[in-house]
């Protein structure tokens, strides 16, 4: 029988109809994961014998929570895996799996998709990448950044991710933001700031991307040069700030430089040859580089280039193929289900992490952007 918590003083009546309503939870969350593979077929003399996580004990809330004792090798992140398939048969539109002790987990189900609702930015420390479905904040110092791809469709929230990102990093004396942003909008309130020498706006002067990206290299190939003797990396300071080359709508760009290319010159060519310098080399230098794109196709991110990148998040996209681009091996039904995803809710994948569906953090929209950025940037 499942121990049933927390019932408060009820009649016997109510206390048995309850006791009926945690078996079934009980038995609906052991079928449930039997139709989710989240268990494992033992071949007995008898035929086989499948053995799902055992539900220990029934919160009936709200909200509904069932404590659940994980088969052994099992971690909460197979269940976390498995979540988006049992939740339906629960009756939840998705379930939080936090760790209790070192082997069970409290399995909460929940109404309401745990992402709905924007997110504010919230002060900590770090820099605030967005919220996961446990309500855990996603946070890194800058330094710890790795490069970062970004990917989603039209209106799908990579502006408004990148514009949060740079607010929190502009006041920072040991952060450069540095790039190149054919649409013009980014770079606009960074005017007369001290990233803007490092910065090139619009399609007016195609040269200038190229030279802000030169520009970089240069910086990168000196810091090397002049890294201590018994250092393998370079310590950031307000002297040697982290370098943020942010490039935005990087298969525009890339597009507009190919058109441009004549029988001797190819200014693609050589965008694409320092943009892979940064992403091959950046790291060590204090310098990463952010891509942005609607569509992380190979003609724009190269498999070199993507692996360099282990910070990838995708906006909602077009298919569950674009999905694979940047998160390889994510179950088919999460790839498919993010087909539909709103605004500002993305996929993250980072080292030593699994897939993390995530709400990005809303500044506001471009107003907002332009007053964080002219009050931070000088
Ligand atoms: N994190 C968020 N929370 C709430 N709403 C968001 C969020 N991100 C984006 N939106 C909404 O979606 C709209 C489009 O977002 P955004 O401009 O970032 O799209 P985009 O991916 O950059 O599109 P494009 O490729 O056309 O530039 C925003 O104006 C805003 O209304
Ligand atoms: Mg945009």
């Amino acid at each position: 029988m499942v121990a049933l918590f927390d019932s408060p003083a009820r009649s016997r009546r109510a206390r048995l109809a309850d006791h009926h309503d945690a078996e079934a939870l009980a038995w609906a969350w052991r079928q449930a994961c039997e139709g989710a593979g989240l268990c494992r077929s033992v071949d007995t003399p008898t035929g086989a014998t499948i053995s799902t996580p055992k539900v220990t004990g029934v919160h009936l809330g709200p909200p509904t929570s069932l404590v659940v004792a994980l088969t052994p090798g099992q971690l909460p992140g197979d269940v976390r895996a498995a979540a988006h398939r049992i939740a339906p048969h629960l009756g939840a539109v998705a379930l939080r799996i936090e760790p209790r002790g070192m082997t069970h987990v409290r399995v909460t189900l929940l109404d309401v998709d745990p992402l709905a609702g924007t997110l504010p930015m919230l002060p900590g420390p770090g820099v605030l990448l967005g919220r996961d479905e446990g309500g855990t904040c996603l946070r890194a110092e800058p330094g710890d950044l790795p490069h970062a791809i970004v990917q989603g469709v039209t209106r799908s929230g990579k502006s408004v991710w990148t514009y949060g990102l740079l607010a929190q990093l502009a006041h920072r004396p040991d952060v450069l933001v540095a790039g190149c942003d054919p649409t013009g909008l980014l770079w606009r309130p960074f005017a007369g700031s001290r990233h803007a020498p490092w910065q090139s706006s619009g399609l007016a002067d195609l040269a200038a991307h190229e030279a802000v990206l030169r520009r970089v290299v240069d910086e990168m190939d000196a810091r090397i040069r002049d890294l201590p003797a018994d250092r393998d990396t370079l310590a950031v300071t307000p002297a040697r700030p982290l370098l943020v080359v942010v490039l935005e709508e990087y298969p525009g760009l890339l597009r507009v430089l190919d058109a441009a290319k004549s029988r001797d010159d190819d200014p693609g060519k050589r965008v694409r040859a320092l943009v892979s310098r940064l992403l091959a080399e950046g790291a060590k230098a204090g310098v990463r580089v952010v891509i942005l794109a609607q569509r992380a196709e190979a003609s724009v991110v190269g498999a070199f280039e993507r692996a360099m990148c282990s910070l990838r998040i995708s906006f909602r996209c077009d298919n569950r193929a674009s999905v694979d681009l940047l998160h390889p091996g994510a179950d088919p039904a999460v790839a498919d289900a993010h087909t539909a995803a709103l605004p500002g809710i993305a996929l993250l994948s980072r080292p030593g992490h699994d897939l993390t569906r995530i709400r990005a953090p809303f500044l506001g929209g471009y107003a907002e952007y332009v007053a964080a950025i002219a009050g931070a940037a000088a």
